[in-house]
């Protein structure tokens, strides 16, 4: 892991390293194919505040109290450690950090302290803040508290420099994506830009989506904050267009209850090949429609990328077959998964193969009801073993009819941002 310093504005730091592509799997689960940063702030009135750490993988809080160097600082001037997140890819460092200093001030939201104490056995010297309480750092250098309760845990807030007007989110506005040595949005190429959207959109599904509504009223709050910078824990700090990376959230957040976008996921597992026999023209007949399609062998492709794909697609289609009077297994996690991270109200649609008495359509259905889904499904075909000309021909017709009506969905959708 690299780390490197740069300036957000005048008096706030940034400190950052990336875990590279594929080197680990994000809280364990989630692959990260393109990586990602984690994002540190130094904030410097006449004294020193810290907000959020990096986690502690591959040696990085050595690498992080090398950069203090290049700013003018020592760790012993750190006067405040501010902590908004205490997920430990935020405050994992603080194990290190204790180590080297034992006297600097924690700054905390309420339900932030016992977590403290719970993961590092601190309860020294800790202030809780909320909503509207604020720290003076001297200088005119003013920092704000905003809890932002549930993004992503349930003690996370958001710390403001009102002097700057720039918002240190953590985990909200974030993206997967590590970063080079250009990490602002007006450093940056359209395609580069367009490359951050899509792994924000990765990030939301697979870390914040089970959150939107507290989403919703982070972004609430954050509206009526005079902000000029977006400077989150993951991902690019947004200088040029903090509106942006809002908008985009306000949109993904809206992405639970659909229509989302002019997309179809095509989920599909198959053993012998039956199955899979109608895959094709069932895609093919939805692209025909102009309608894009992400499409999910499983189990081989990542619960990480089906998420990502889902997300922005109102139209879900499963091909699966029976096993063991079930859905077929990996279907089976790949959809409790969905219906967890609250992917609600698809257009949907469901084949697949069976031999003698089926059953991977009553589980479907109990899965389906259990969590409540929404899910609007067109009538399923099923077929015996291997489908017949009919059998493909009225796969094909599904195909059509679903795309057309993610399409009218779409069309009649309120702008969202
Ligand atoms: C391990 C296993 C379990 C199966 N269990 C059932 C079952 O409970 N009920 C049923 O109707 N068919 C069952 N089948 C038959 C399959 O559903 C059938 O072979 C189907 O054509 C498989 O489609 P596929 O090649 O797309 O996987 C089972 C097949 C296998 C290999
Ligand atoms: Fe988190
Ligand atoms: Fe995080």
């Amino acid at each position: 892991m690299g780390m490197n310093v740069t300036e957000v504005t005048d008096g706030i730091f940034r400190l950052s390293a990336n875990a590279e592509p594929n080197s680990l799997l994000f809280e364990g689960i989630w692959p990260i194919p393109n990586g990602v940063s984690m994002n540190s702030y130094i904030v410097k009135g006449e004294k020193v505040a810290i907000v959020d750490g990096v986690c502690g993988w591959d040696g990085v809080p050595e690498t992080l109290f090398e950069q203090f160097d290049q700013m003018g600082i020592k760790a012993e001037d750190i006067d405040y450690v501010i902590v908004n997140h205490h997920e430990p890819d935020h405050s994992g460092w603080l194990e290190d950090f204790k180590k080297i200093r034992d006297d600097f001030q924690i700054i905390t939201s309420v339900k932030g302290e016992p977590l403290l104490e719970a993961f590092y056995e601190i309860t020294n010297d800790v202030r809780t803040v909320k909503t509207g309480d604020s720290l003076d750092l001297g200088d005119g250098r003013v920092l704000a508290f905003a809890d932002i309760p549930n993004v992503h845990w349930p003690e996370t807030m958001a710390t403001f420099d009102t002097k700057s007007g720039t918002l240190m989110p953590c985990d909200a506005f974030g993206s997967f994506g590590a970063i080079s040595d250009a990490p602002y949005d007006d450093q940056l190429s359209r395609e580069e830009i367009d490359f951050f959207e899509h792994e924000a959109v990765r990030y939301y599904s697979n870390i914040v989506a089970a959150f939107c509504l507290p989403v919703k009223k982070a972004i609430k709050a954050v509206e009526e904050l005079p902000v000029k910078i977006i400077a989150p824990g993951h991902g690019i700090v947004w200088r040029k267009d903090p509106w942006k990376i809002v908008n985009d959230y306000k949109r993904y957040a809206s992405y639970d209850k659909n229509p989302a976008k002019e997309e179809v996921t095509v989920l599909w597992g198959s053993m012998y090949g039956m199955t899979e026999k109608a895959v094709k023209p069932l895609v093919e007949a939805i692209e025909a429609e102009g309608v894009k399609v992400h499409v999910h062998r499983l189990p081989e492709s990542p619960l990480g990328d089906v998420l990502t794909s889902a997300w922005t697609s109102t139209g879900i289609v499963m091909g699966m077959p029976t096993y063991e009077y079930k859905m077929f297994p990996p279907m089976f996690a790949a959809l409790d998964e969905l219906a967890k991270k609250k992917v609600k109200n698809r257009k949907a649609f469901r084949f697949g193969s069976y031999g003698w008495s089926g059953g991977a359509q009553k589980e479907l259905d109990e899965l389906m009801a259990k969590h409540k889904t929404g899910w609007d499904f067109l009538e399923t075909v099923e077929f015996k073993g291997a489908p017949g000309k009919e059998d493909i021909e009225l796969i094909r017709q599904r195909g059509t009819e679903l795309a057309r009506e993610v399409k009218r969905m779409v069309a009649e959708a309120p702008a969202i941002a």
